[in-house]
């Protein structure tokens, strides 16, 4: 057991583990982790650290795996986990809303050109004798023919579609959609938004963020586990490759239809187009 557990029980308090009633479910490349490491700071919120992927990769483990995966939690604590690939996983709605069907489903969106671009930075990092983000984005390596709608940091920023396979099994109003871009520009506003969403306490505000200039994005002054200021590792926040404007310019239009329709459909208007 941890310290932290052992205290409770000292005190006489009854920690336990409870499955998530609410989940980060993408998208990948939002501003996810920045999102978890920001609400965790509520001292009525419990995370797991790392990501579980119970409904994508383990969900044969069952339910009383996935528990124990849980931070342990007092009563009236919220716990909460974030996977970004469930938001993209077929099987992902059912199996949340068997789990729970009041499960509150949290969606970190950005602009799908920086999002597949942030998605390719991460890719080279780790492959890198990947062919350039120009190739790849088109069928034929060349502008000349169709957007690769196969390529995955591509076909991750059709929103629209994989939003309407969640809204089979939830109704829009158990979702909070938060812009990728503000959690960057007023993370203190998204945090509202978040907490209100919760029926939380407004804790985490302006006093919590400054802006590292050096890093280029928010950064906490202090959160659970440090005492120090701090920003997000090196692997949140990479520099982006220049990708040349032609081709930004048919990755926009190709998004524009879809980005309407996701619009429509959550009702926000994300000022993407
Ligand atoms: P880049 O590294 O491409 O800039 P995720 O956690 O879902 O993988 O998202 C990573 C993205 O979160 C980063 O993409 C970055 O733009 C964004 N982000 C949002 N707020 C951030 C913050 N405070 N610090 C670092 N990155 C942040």
């Amino acid at each position: 057991a941890s310290p932290k557990y052992r205290f409770f029980r000292e005190q006489g308090l009854n920690p336990e583990q409870q499955l998530p009633s609410a989940l980060i479910i993408g998208v990948k490349k939002g501003g996810t982790r920045a999102l978890l490491e920001f609400i965790r700071i509520h001292p009525d919120v419990r995370a797991a650290g790392s990501e579980v992927h119970f409904f994508d990769k383990h969900y044969a483990k069952g339910f009383q795996w996935y528990r124990q995966k849980m931070p342990p939690t007092l009563e009236g604590q919220i716990t909460i986990e974030k996977s970004p690939s469930y938001f993209i996983t077929k099987e992902a709605p059912r199996r949340v809303q068997h789990m729970n069907p009041s499960t509150k489903l949290l969606v970190v969106v950005r602009n799908p050109v920086t999002r597949a671009i942030s998605d390719y930075t991460q890719a080279i990092s780790k492959k890198p004798d990947m062919k350039p983000f120009e190739h790849l984005v088109f069928v034929n390596g060349s502008d000349n023919s169709p957007i690769d709608v196969s390529w995955g940091p591509v076909k991750l920023g059709i929103y629209a579609r994989y939003l309407a396979r969640w809204l089979k099994y939830f109704p829009l109003s158990q979702f909070l959609f938060v812009s990728g871009e503000r959690l960057i520009l007023d993370p203190a506003l998204e945090l509202r938004r978040v907490q209100d969403f919760f029926g939380l306490k407004r804790v985490v505000t302006e006093k919590h963020f400054y802006f590292n200039s050096t890093k280029g994005f928010p950064c906490l002054f202090k959160s659970e586990g440090h005492s120090a200021p701090h920003c997000l590792g090196k692997t949140k926040g990479r520099n982006h490759p220049y990708i040349n404007p032609v081709v930004l310019q048919r990755l926009r239009d190709f998004y524009r239809p879809y980005n309407i329709r996701f619009y429509h459909m959550t009702g926000i208007n994300f000022g993407w187009s």
